[in-house]
């Protein structure tokens, strides 16, 4: 199984945080928030990751984050998104690194409290297809919002006005290689970008995407409050007082 962590975006959400710098080179607590999603992925046992990132910081990647030394790796792999194309424009890059294999896909400011080692073990046991986790929120229309029933995702709906429900749809992804094929099928969607939600609606479409409910907190850096809560959330985590 590879491992995809995808930092590319232009972060404008976190601006002027993000004038001179990367999203996800700001810090959470007491590391850089990359460090966390490829945390993530190593605690589930997974060793062959790719950073894919963009915009004129991207140097300060290798700089920081080098062959992965921090994580008890030897390696990592990077390669570079020239335009802010969209999550599933970032993953198609990845295509020559995964190849046949199937694929853990992390959003760079996007992870979680509790290892999700044994969905990847469930994913890595699954003959085809996708899965997705699921998690309870109280904001579901900042996110991918997934409609349930029966035990099945019926459909998602990204960022609605009117959530069906409150399951936001969490940023990691687990897809085999046909991944790649979907990716090349997709239009830009109204705001310019290909978009996961898209990738994830045809599994659903074909009745391959499996998904599970998250346990312990997820954390989202993407907007001010998200990232003060993530800030606290691991500072808490370490002992702080806060
Ligand atoms: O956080 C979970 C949510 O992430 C999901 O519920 C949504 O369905 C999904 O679309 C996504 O929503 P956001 O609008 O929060 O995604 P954002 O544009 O902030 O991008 C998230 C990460 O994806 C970003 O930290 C880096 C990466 N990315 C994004 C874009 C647009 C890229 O690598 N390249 C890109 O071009």
């Amino acid at each position: 199984m590879k491992g995809v962590v995808l930092a590319g975006g232009l972060g404008t959400r976190l601006l002027p945080l993000t004038r001179v710098t990367n999203k996800h080179l700001l810090p959470v607590y007491n590391k850089p928030m990359i460090f966390y999603p490829i945390q993530t992925l190593v605690d589930a046992g997974i060793k062959d990751i790719m950073i894919v990132t963009g915009g004129n910081n991207a140097g300060d990647f290798l700089r920081l984050l080098g062959n992965g030394e921090d994580f008890g790796l030897h390696q990592l792999h990077y390669t570079y998104q020239k335009t802010e194309g969209g999550i599933a424009h970032a993953l198609a890059l990845a295509e020559p690194f995964v190849g046949k294999d199937k694929v853990v896909v992390i959003l760079g400011d996007n992870f979680t409290q509790s290892s999700i080692k044994k969905a990847v073990d469930d994913f890595g046991k699954q003959d085809s297809g996708a899965k997705i986790f699921l998690k309870e929120v109280s904001n579901p229309q900042e996110f991918g919002v997934a409609v349930v029933e029966n035990g099945k995702v019926k459909e998602i709906i990204e960022k609605p006005k009117v959530p069906p429900t409150n399951y936001a749809v969490i940023g990691i992804y687990m897809y085999d290689s046909d991944v790649f094929n979907i990716c090349k099928t997709l239009k830009p969607s109204e705001r310019g970008e290909l978009e996961i939600t898209d990738v994830n609606n045809e599994y659903i479409r074909r009745g391959t995407m499996t998904y599970e409910f998250l346990e312990g907190w997820w954390a989202d850096c993407g907007s001010f409050e998200a990232l003060l809560r993530s800030n606290i959330l691991v500072a808490k985590e370490n002992g702080i007082q806060i």
